[in-house]
């Protein structure tokens, strides 16, 4: 034997590495029909690695105090050696890993991947996305500029509107009688580390989940059904090392290339990535005209929004808005479709996705442009007269969004699905 195999096996009669390279890397068949949509599983665990790794050489240099806060991040970008390029990293990672977290839950919804037996997978996944969106809130407050200080006043009162407990819960959670130094502290606790390990843990909990039921596939077959009698190998799978890590390989060549081009040529993104309003320091007693979240929190703001106070309270908006997220949980079970993949479903799925897609897409962009923006629907309407227009549009939007979940027991169930190949094609 030479050193390196006695190295290794020393290791591996210690801590099972090899085998554990061999059941999830070398010896994991993955069905061979993945297509560009499976590249973004693998982008989002390079992102966390990403934001874990930016975050902690911007932590050296900023200063989780109200006073220092905006401050400390002027001086990253002007005067620590190449802190622009960690903060712009980190800022245009954010933003990239919504849309990569977007593109792979898209991808899941399309090809049925929450189906049994991937329903843990999913509600891992689902666990994910809210703690990536309160990772994403605490860490929009630490530059302390006015949209940090006034979006966080915005978010922090919708708690307010909890009936009966609401004003204390907004207290508690702020730490003081508004958006304070307390708050900031707190915030910077939860971004750095309680939200990251929670992240961690759900990330290895998700990749466990999906390796012990394995992948799903653009066509929506179960390659473990069709083995090869002698060895046990699916017919339709190939291993994933080397295979899948290659590819995965030009996944990420085109993703740095779009990160880099982000960072270097237009790292605010006309105001989309990182807001002109931050460039100037929080002021607790200017409130900025036109308050917006970051683009990626904008289709349930707009949510938020569309829904109207009834008796002067905004709380049926905040529940409609959790529930806009929360409805993820229970998507598994409202699928009645026999088949898996968008390719074997029919006419009436496809319209109602592309209704829910265009409802995303449409309330997002009314989430960042103030409510007033195409004026009012004129009074001599009835009901509607003096209404914003916009509000209008993001009402109906709203409805088609929860529609296309509350309905789909019906729909799924009366769609007209085609025959499932037994095996994979391409
Ligand atoms: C930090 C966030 C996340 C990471 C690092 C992550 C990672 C991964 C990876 C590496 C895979 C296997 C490769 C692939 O299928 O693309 C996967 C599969 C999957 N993920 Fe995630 N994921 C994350 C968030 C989510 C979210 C938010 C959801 C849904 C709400 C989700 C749902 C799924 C599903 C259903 C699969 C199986 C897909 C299939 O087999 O067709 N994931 N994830």
């Amino acid at each position: 034997m030479d050193r390196k195999t006695n190295l290794m096996t020393w290791i591996d009669e210690r801590l099972p590495v090899s085998s554990f390279i061999k059941n999830h890397l070398t010896q994991y068949y993955a069905p061979k029909n993945f297509n560009f949509l499976y590249f973004f599983g693998a982008l989002a665990i390079v992102l966390f690695a990403l934001q874990i790794l930016t975050g902690i050489f911007l932590t050296m240099h900023y200063k989780p105090d109200a006073l220092h806060a905006f401050a400390s991040v002027e001086y990253i970008m002007r005067d620590v050696s190449f802190g622009w390029v960690i903060r712009y990293m980190h800022s245009t990672g954010a933003s990239l890993f919504f849309v990569v977290i977007y593109m792979h839950m898209f991808r899941a919804i399309i090809y049925g991947s929450y189906k049994q037996p991937r329903e843990l997978l999913w509600i891992f996944g689902v666990l994910i996305f809210l703690l990536l969106m309160a990772e994403a809130f605490f860490g929009y407050l630490l530059p302390w500029g006015q949209m940090s200080y006034w979006g966080a006043q915005v978010i922090v009162n919708l708690f307010a509107t909890v009936p009966f407990i609401g004003p204390d819960l907004a207290e508690w959670v702020r730490g003081d009688y508004l958006v304070s130094d307390a708050t900031l502290n707190r915030f910077f606790a939860f971004h750095v580390i309680a939200l990251p390990l929670a992240l961690a843990g759900l990330i290895f909990l998700h990749l466990a989940a999906l390796h012990s039921v394995g992948s799903n596939n653009p066509d929506g077959i179960e390659i473990k059904q069709t083995k090869d009698k002698k060895t046990g190998i699916p017919l339709d799978g190939i291993p994933f090392h080397p295979y899948y890590t290659v590819k995965d390989l030009i996944g990420l060549t085109v993703f740095l290339i779009v990160f880099t081009a982000i960072i270097f040529f237009m790292p605010e993104v006309g105001g989309y990535f990182l807001e002109h309003n931050n460039f100037v320091p929080a002021d607790p007693l200017v409130t900025p005209a036109h308050i917006a979240p970051v683009w990626y929190f904008t289709p349930f703001y707009s949510i938020l929004r569309a829904v109207p106070p009834i008796f002067n309270s905004q709380f049926p908006g905040v529940a409609a808005m959790g529930a806009a997220v929360l409805i993820l949980f229970v998507v598994p079970w409202l699928d009645k479709s026999k088949v898996k993949s968008i390719r074997y479903k029919g006419a009436l799925y496809k319209k109602w996705l592309a209704a829910f897609v265009l409802s995303f897409l449409i309330l997002g962009y009314l989430g960042t442009v103030p409510s007033n923006i195409w004026g009012q629907i004129p009074n001599f309407i009835p009901f509607l007269g003096g209404l914003d227009l916009a509000t209008f549009v993001a009402r109906i939007f709203t409805i088609v969004y929860f529609s296309f979940f509350v309905l789909m027991p019906f729909y799924s169930k009366k769609d007209k699905t085609k025959p499932v190949p037994k095996r994979v094609t391409y």
